[in-house]
């Protein structure tokens, strides 16, 4: 007998010694049943799915997939759950349109709704929100609801509360002021009016709120004096945005003891009287806005206020001379005094900042400057008497053109930039639908807004943030920053999709909220911003498949009761069968009996792997719809599933009547499951019921190499990525033939059965051919000839013995393939000849440039192109022996990285992922690889004659 003979003896003996220890067996058996119980059948609460499907059909416009019984099982777009309560729902910008109605009180778990930027839902807000008493993030930023905003003072749960830029009128419900735990208010951009509520014997108010840190109420029209009792020293606040209201009355001087504070807004209001003295107290505050109002007095004494930077009173009634002390604080940057009653001397003193930019003056009253050190930045004092006697010749009083500086991401220098019409080219070069939206910094401390540094950081930040929390981001870019007539610094973005030409729904609905909630920080001296998105039309082909109308299954009582018969059921199998088990391994046919649907019994080897029941591959393929097909070969169909769980697979499908043994079948599953390696396609699991058997892997969602190459994905590879890919593919082989224990030989290494993953890292398929060298074979096994024409050992051809050089050619050619993006057989001409009669290592590329691929970039600008060739032609020696080893060929690959100023170490890049196009259709996937061939009569693992 073969040395397979072995493997399958060593086999026999394990599954041998488990049935003894039966006993524990069925502990550990019953443990993982009553583990995956849960995800079996999560099934979505009754109550929140028949709230959802009112939510569903209130909007006129909703996600693509909210069809179908079970919110949490087959994820809805931005649900999610915990167990079978819905605790979020995240829908940045979709552009939902319509109302929400009042169901959304059933969702009694809901922790997270986030509606932002969705201008088509409007309506009054149901006032039944405001029992969902476990909410703690609550934005509807950038909607259109109006009426009154409902009492929200049950949501003791409360945290974040963004209701700005929608239509809400009425007054500040003071309920709001029970939110003890709220940490972000923020109702700005309404219509709101009245007074701002304080606390009083029988009624809340925002007095209450001691431990929120952001009350944003700008652009709104509440009027009324801002009650003294507002503010308290235990308060801390550090952003108060009143900007833009109709507030009168004085400064309460109960402001100097929110002693956090660091951004006070109160300009555009008609605010009268002076400015309190204790605001000096401020230590914290950066920028201090105060302009368009009608306050009077002098500026009193800011020195003590250590970290500002920027002061802007304009258009008030500011008297007497400016303290020389304003001058020397620290961090100034910026004073805009223009338009006030401002006389004397200006004096600037010779102690003032160096950081300070700007000093805005003009059309004030100020008779004298004492210039004691040349003041070399700007200084306007157009308007005042002093520049009517000088004349405006004199330095500070010509009247300057006001700058308009403005910021862009510069446009990229690429090679190609005429994209379609309606795509955007990315700061990386790429075509692609960008997200695009608006952000407004409220209050920035700096003023030299044409700086590009500052913005810089800006789109670092914003991308760093992104694809920290995995969102598919290839790049930002900032266009036409400008302060607007809000005296907000607005900036439109734009964020590009990775690997794909169009974002998903689900993409959108993270990075919508990665902005709404504000998890996104700028730059500290871009101060509170907040962003208003665009619907953004989304991909929907790769965000799950289409779950429509899955029957609701069983409750969970049924299911348990169901569960406790299989277990019972499986005991009294297992006793029963142990003496017949022994029997039937003594004649040498262990697994006669084994069948899967008389529960996972019989696969005792397996670790990683699960096991599937045929109706759950139903369910997670819509009962294996040709929607879900994505390939298909002579064994049967490959179709694209989700689990419960919400994990995208490949399942491959055997075809009735054509299936293989189950030994044969185990074998190959229990080899699988022992490979595991980031370059090799992962077994998910198994099925094995019903009379069907299916293989389960990881979703590989770009597709096969060979695709990418002909062009047919979309996937533009220059050479870096063929570099990362090549070395990839030689890390999986590596690790295959020297790793794995035993060692396995791939026999059939193509491009066909290389895949790509998002951010294409190239993962080895297929292993139906695959075989074990165990020990006694150390160098070869003798076995029929298989594997894929033009990738084929010579040498395993002729003499039928397999060694693991033989993937090394397969590889050398795979390497050939890379550079010309030919078939290796294409027209009847062979590829490694037609480099070999071609190769002239004296000339240029070594005289390859009719047979390369172009879009790989200049053939002078492929650092190592040379090396990369020889280690081609080294794996395509003729003779086995002449051929390196897969480790070598990995170094190499490593090396010619290193000279390309690449590190073979990282990640591939996602940052330069592009897509030229979209394919519509589903490309022919390579799970369906012609060579995983059950039909072929010979399956994978059978024990080969001598
Ligand atoms: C201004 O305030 C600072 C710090 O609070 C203090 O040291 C200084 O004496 C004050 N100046 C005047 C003129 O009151
Ligand atoms: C400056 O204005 C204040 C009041 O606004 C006034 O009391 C003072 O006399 C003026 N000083 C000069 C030098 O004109
Ligand atoms: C631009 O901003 C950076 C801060 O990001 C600052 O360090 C630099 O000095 C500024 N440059 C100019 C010319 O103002």
């Amino acid at each position: 007998m073969g040395n397979m003979g072995h493997s399958m003896l060593d086999l026999v003996r394990c599954a041998l010694g488990l049935w003894r220890k039966m006993g524990l067996w069925f502990c550990t058996c019953l443990l993982t049943v009553l583990f995956q119980f849960p995800l079996t059948l999560a099934i979505t609460n009754d109550g929140d799915a028949a709230a959802l499907r009112a939510l569903s059909s209130n909007w006129e416009k909703k996600p693509f997939n909210w069809d179908g019984s079970d919110p949490c099982g087959s994820p809805w777009v931005g649900i999610g759950c915990t167990n079978s309560r819905v605790t979020s729902i995240t829908l940045s910008s979709m552009g939902l349109k319509g109302t929400l109605p009042g169901d959304i009180q059933s969702l009694t778990e809901l922790q997270t709704l986030d509606l932002s930027y969705n201008v088509g839902l409007g309506g009054n807000l149901p006032p039944s929100i405001g029992t969902l008493s476990n909410l703690t993030t609550l934005i509807l930023v950038g909607c259109s609801f109006s009426g009154q905003i409902p009492d929200l003072g049950s949501l003791q749960q409360l945290v974040f509360l963004s209701l700005n830029s929608n239509q809400f009128t009425g007054v500040i419900p003071p309920s709001i002021g029970k939110l003890s735990k709220l940490y972000w208010l923020d109702l700005a951009d309404n219509k709101l009016r009245g007074t701002i509520p304080v606390s009083s014997e029988n009624s809340p108010g925002l007095d209450m709120l001691i431990h929120t840190k952001h009350f944003h109420f700008g652009k709104n029209q509440l009027s009324d004096s801002i009650p003294e009792q507002l503010f308290s020293s235990e308060m801390q606040l550090i952003h108060l945005l009143f900007d833009n209201n109709a507030l009168s009355g004085s400064i309460p001087s109960t402001l100097g003891l929110v002693k956090t504070l660091e951004v006070i807004r109160l300009d555009r209001n008609s605010l009268i009287g002076h400015v309190p003295t204790n605001i000096n107290n401020l230590t914290a505050v950066g920028e201090l806005h105060l302009s368009d109002n009608k306050l009077t007095g002098p500026l009193p004494n800011l020195s003590g206020m250590n970290a500002l930077s920027y002061v802007v009173v304009e258009y008030a009634r500011i008297g007497n001379s400016l303290p020389q002390s304003l001058f020397t604080l620290p961090q100034l940057q910026t004073v805009r005094l223009r338009n006030n009653f401002l006389n004397g001397t200006l004096d600037l003193g010779t102690n003032y900042t160096s950081s300070l930019q700007l000093i805005d003056l003009q059309s004030n009253k100020i008779e004298g400057f004492l210039e004691r050190k040349v003041f070399k930045n700007q200084l306007m004092l157009m308007g005042n008497p002093f520049c009517d006697q000088r004349g405006s010749n004199y330095n500070h009083c010509t009247t300057q053109p006001q700058s308009a500086a403005s910021y862009s991401t510069p446009t990229p220098n690429c090679q190609q930039t005429d994209c379609s019409s309606d795509q955007n080219l990315s700061p990386n070069c790429k075509c692609a639908y960008p997200y695009v939206g608006t952000l407004y910094f409220r209050a920035p401390s700096f003023s030299d807004l044409g700086n590009s540094s500052r913005y810089q950081a800006l789109e670092k930040q914003l991308l760093t943030t992104f694809q920290s929390h995995n969102a598919d981001v290839d790049s930002v870019a900032l266009h036409d920053s400008l302060i607007n007539s809000d005296n907000y610094l607005q900036i439109d973005l734009q964020v590009f999709p990775a690997v794909k030409a169009r974002f998903n729904q689900s993409d959108i609905s993270v990075i919508g909220f990665i902005l709404s909630n504000q998890t996104f920080k700028p730059p500290k001296y871009f101060g509170p911003f907040y962003f208003l998105g665009r619907v953004y039309n989304a991909a929907q082909d790769t965000s799950g498949s289409k779950f429509k109308n899955l029957p609701v299954i069983i409750g969970a009582f049924v299911g348990g009761l169901i569960l406790v018969l299989i277990v019972i059921g499986l005991i009294a199998y297992a006793i029963g069968q142990k003496r017949k088990a022994e029997r039937v391994v003594e004649q040498s046919q262990p697994f006669a009996s084994w069948d899967g649907s008389k529960g996972s019994g019989g696969v005792p080897q397996l670790k990683g792997p699960r096991w599937f029941s045929f109706d759950e591959m139903k369910k997670s393929t819509n009962n294996f719809s040709e929607a879900n097909d994505i390939g298909s070969g002579g064994y049967g169909k490959v179709y694209r599933g989700m689990l419960v769980t919400g994990q995208l697979v490949a399942i491959k499908r055997a075809q009735q009547g054509s299936v293989q043994g189950g030994l044969e079948f185990k074998t190959e599953i229990e080899l699988l499951s022992r490979v595991h390696h980031k370059n090799l396609v992962a077994l998910v699991g198994f099925c094995f019921d019903q009379g069907e058997q299916m293989l389960v892997y990881e979703y590989v969602p770009n597709g096969s190499l060979r695709e990418s190459l002909s062009g047919k994905s979309g996937i533009h590879l220059d050479w870096r990525r063929r570099l990362q890919i090549a070395l990839g593919t030689a890390r999986g082989l590596a690790y295959l033939h020297e790793l794995a224990d035993p060692p396995i030989i791939h026999r059939d290494i193509k491009s066909n059965n290389i895949l790509l993953d998002e951010r294409l890292n190239a993962k080895v398929a297929d292993f139906g051919l695959c075989k074990p060298m165990t020990d006694g074979q150390k160098d070869h096994i003798t076995t029929q000839v298989k594997g894929t024409m033009g990738y084929l050992d010579p040498e395993y051809y002729m003499t039928q013995q397999l060694t693991d050089k033989s993937d090394v050619y397969g590889f050398g050619v795979l390497l050939l393939e890379l550079i010309t993006a030919r078939r290796p057989i294409e027209k009847g001409r062979y590829i490694v000849r037609e480099v070999r009669n071609l190769i002239d290592r004296k000339k240029d590329c070594y005289n390859l440039h009719g047979v390369l691929d172009p879009s790989m970039g200049l053939p002078s600008s492929l650092t190592g192109f040379e090396k990369f060739v020889d280690l081609a032609m080294q794996c395509v020696e003729e003779s086995g022996a002449e051929r390196p080893a897969m480790s070598q060929a990995v170094k190499e690959i490593e090396g010619i990285m290193l000279l390309a100023g690449m590190n073979p170490n990282a990640e591939s890049a996602h940052t330069s992922a592009s897509y030229e196009g979209t394919s519509k259709d589903h490309p022919m996937h390579p799970y369906g690889g012609d060579s995983f061939d059950y039909s072929a009569g010979v399956p994978s693992s059978k024990i080969e004659p001598k």
